[in-house]
C-alpha cells in the first residue's frame, strides 16, 4: 500500500516506545505501513518482537526509565537505522491504584511519574541530541486527555501530573527546537480499549459508567487512533508544533 505524499514516510525511521501492545501495536503498525523502518522499543522484548515480526521492523529491549539503556540505545537504532525521523513516546503506565492523594504512596508516585514523565524526558533528550545533528525530525508525545482535565471517573493524580507535565513540556519543546527543524506534538487520547488499566473495561458495570461520560457513548479501540498518530508523524504536520492533539469522542469538549 502506498499512502499519498504527505502521509508517505518511505525512507523515514521511526522509534516506538511501548510497541508490545495497546496503541504502541497500532502505532507501529501504521507507521510501517506507510513505509517507515519501525523499531518496536519496549521493556518486554517477547511483546516487542510479536510486533515487529509481522511488520518487518525491528525489536529491541528497552526501559524508558534506564537512563544508561536509553543513552545507548537510541543513538544505536538511529545509526544502524540510517538516522531518526520520528520518536512515538508512548510507554506508559496507569495509576491503578486508583486512591486519592492523601492515601498515594510515595513509591507508587514515583514509578507513575519514571515511567510516564521521566521516560519522556529520557527518549526525548536522546532522540533530540540526534535530530538537532539531522537538522530535522518529528517527536509525538503520547499523553492523555488527563493531561488537559482531572479525572471524574476514578482518582488518578500522579497519572494526570505526568500527563499535564507531558502536555507542557510537549509546548516547551516545540518552542524550544522550532526553529532546528524539529516539530513535537502530543497526542491525547480518551478512553482506549488497551491492558493499561489492568482489565477494568472488562468489568460491564465500570464501562457502563466510563460510556456514560463519553459524548459518543462509547469507548475507542486501539485503531481508532493511528490516523492522528500517522498525521503527527509525517509531513502532513510539519507546521505545526507545542500541540495537542485530542482523540477522546468529544469528552473534553464540554
Ligand atoms: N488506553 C487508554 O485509555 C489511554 C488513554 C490515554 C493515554 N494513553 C496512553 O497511551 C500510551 C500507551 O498505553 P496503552 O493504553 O497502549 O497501554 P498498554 O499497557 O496496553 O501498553 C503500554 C506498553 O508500554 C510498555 N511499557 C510500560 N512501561 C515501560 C517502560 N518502562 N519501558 C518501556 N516500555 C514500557 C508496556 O510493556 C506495554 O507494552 C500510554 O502512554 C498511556 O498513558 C492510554
Amino acid at each position: 500500500m502506498t499512502y499519498p505524499e504527505p502521509f508517505d514516510l518511505t525512507g523515514r525511521v521511526a522509534v516506538v516506545t511501548g510497541a508490545g501492545g495497546g496503541l504502541g501495536r497500532a502505532f507501529a503498525g501504521v507507521l510501517a505501513e506507510a513505509g517507515a523502518t519501525v523499531a518496536c522499543a519496549e521493556r518486554d522484548l517477547a511483546a516487542a518482537t510479536a510486533t515487529a515480526a509481522p511488520l518487518g521492523a525491528v525489536a529491541v529491549e528497552l526501559d524508558v526509565t534506564d537512563e544508561d539503556q536509553v543513552a545507548e540505545v537510541v543513538p544505536r537504532l538511529a545509526a544502524e537505522l540510517g538516522g531518526l525521523d520520528v520518536l512515538v513516546n508512548n510507554a506508559g503506565i496507569g495509576d491503578l491504584r486508583s486512591v486519592p492523594l492523601h492515601r498515594v504512596r510515595t513509591e507508587h508516585w514515583r514509578r507513575v511519574l519514571a515511567v510516564d514523565l521521566d521516560g519522556v524526558f529520557l527518549c526525548s533528550r536522546a532522540a533530540l541530541a540526534v535530530m538537532v545533528e539531522q537538522g530535522s525530525g518529528k517527536i509525538v508525545n503520547v499523553a492523555s486527555m488527563f493531561g488537559l482535565s482531572g479525572a471524574r471517573i476514578s482518582p488518578i493524580p500522579a497519572y494526570s501530573a505526568a500527563k499535564g507535565a507531558v502536555v507542557n513540556l510537549t509546548r516547551e519543546l516545540g518552542l524550544q527546537y522550532a526553529a532546528a527543524g524539529i516539530q513535537v506534538n502530543a497526542l491525547c487520547p480518551g478512553f482506549v480499549r488497551t491492558g493499561l488499566s489492568g482489565g477494568v473495561y472488562e468489568n460491564p458495570e465500570f464501562l457502563a459508567r466510563l460510556q456514560a461520560q463519553v459524548p459518543m457513548g462509547r469507548i475507542a479501540e486501539p485503531a481508532e487512533l493511528r490516523g492522528a498518530l500517522l498525521l503527527l508523524s509525517s509531513a502532513a504536520s510539519d507546521y505545526m508544533t507545542g500541540q495537542t492533539l485530542v482523540v477522546d469522542g468529544g469528552c473534553t469538549a464540554g
